[in-house]
């Protein structure tokens, strides 16, 4: 049937009926706040390349995780910048580490936010990489034993799914053992599965405090050329025992996110990251864009390409705005 039969603008006319035919939601449950927790008492520090953004001490952390559990967002990413770093990242399993001691204090505080943590050991080693450096060298397999660790030691301070963002093979099943064996096969893994090395982490490694020392992430992370890859590290990290994988960045990986569902019909959660973030906030602090509407029409496409869930640093803005 062709014009003037049919009329593709009879569905556009007002904003009830472009409601009623959208195929699209974008609703605050599908959004997770990634938060910065640092030592010290009344931190407020605010990131600079991620205006909104704070590096907190545990007591503001409390503050901000109640209001955005009144907001209705759902759940949090938790990122820990510990006191000290070393080689061998211990801060990162220390039963009095920064993400452990924000854990205890969360759990009590708003025992309804499902608590997510950051499993990887950059922002806790003294050369920034995600694990540990042998012969100048990432060595995977040393590395699994600490993040398994890692994670265990979450789970046992209150976190309730863990999230490895590491890219080390084989670190899914490392952590479901170690999690198993002490009891906690109830804990979900979200796996940052195919997580590719990107120009779009600049700011978070600001935030987080782990720009590398020497080099750079592309021997573990993924080729930005590549998406059957993509496909095979989610379908590999599924068989290990992911429950939630996740696409990294997002914006740029659109068509990865759109492949990994349709192959893998698993729950599937998008990283908005913070260069994506960055980029559209500069340019509405120049009057470039209008940031709500190129913040929401940026995360419905997010959506539209087939992500569940999205980790975004505008959760919070976009769930004041939509309102509750
Ligand atoms: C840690 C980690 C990174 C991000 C999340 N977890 C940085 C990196 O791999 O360098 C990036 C998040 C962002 O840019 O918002 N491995």
């Amino acid at each position: 049937m062709y014009f003037p039969a049919y009329r593709m603008r009879r569905l556009r006319q007002t904003p009830q009926i472009r409601n009623l035919v959208r195929e699209t939601d974008l609703l605050p449950d599908r959004l997770i706040y990634p938060l910065f927790v640092t030592h010290g008492n009344d931190i407020r520090s605010e990131v600079g390349a991620m205006p909104g953004c704070f590096q907190l001490s545990i007591n503001n952390l409390v503050k901000e995780a109640r209001e955005l559990l009144k907001l209705g967002i759902p759940a949090i990413l938790l990122f820990g910048i510990p006191a000290q770093k070393d080689e061998a990242g211990s801060g990162a399993y220390d039963e009095e580490g920064i993400i452990q001691m924000a854990l205890a204090a969360l759990k009590d505080a708003v025992p309804e936010l499902v608590l997510i943590t950051d499993v990887c050991l950059c922002e806790y080693t003294s050369h920034g990489h995600c694990g540990i450096v042998q012969g100048g060298q990432v060595d995977n397999d040393l590395t699994l034993e600490l993040l398994a660790k890692m994670a265990l030691s979450h789970a046992e301070a209150g976190a309730d799914i863990v999230a490895p963002s590491d890219m080390m093979d084989g670190r899914v099943a490392a952590i479901r053992g170690a999690l198993d064996n002490e009891g906690f096969t109830g804990t979900p893994i979200m796996s940052y599965a195919a997580k590719y090395a990107s120009a779009f982490y600049g700011p978070f490694r600001e935030a987080a405090e782990s720009v590398p020392a020497f080099g750079d992430r592309r021997s573990y992370q993924m080729d930005p050329r590549n998406s059957d890859e993509a496909v095979r590290e989610c379908l590999l990290d599924i068989d290990e025992g992911a429950d939630i994988i996740m696409v990294k960045p997002a914006l740029p990986y659109l068509d990865v996110i759109q492949r990994v569902k349709q192959e893998t019909k698993f729950p599937l959660a998008a990283y908005n990251v913070s260069g994506e973030y960055a980029a559209i906030k500069a340019a509405a602090a120049n009057g470039w864009l209008d940031e709500q509407q190129a913040v929401l029409e940026a995360l419905t496409s997010i959506r539209r390409a087939g992500a569940d869930m999205i980790v975004t640093y505008h959760a919070r803005d976009v769930a004041a705005w939509l309102g509750r």
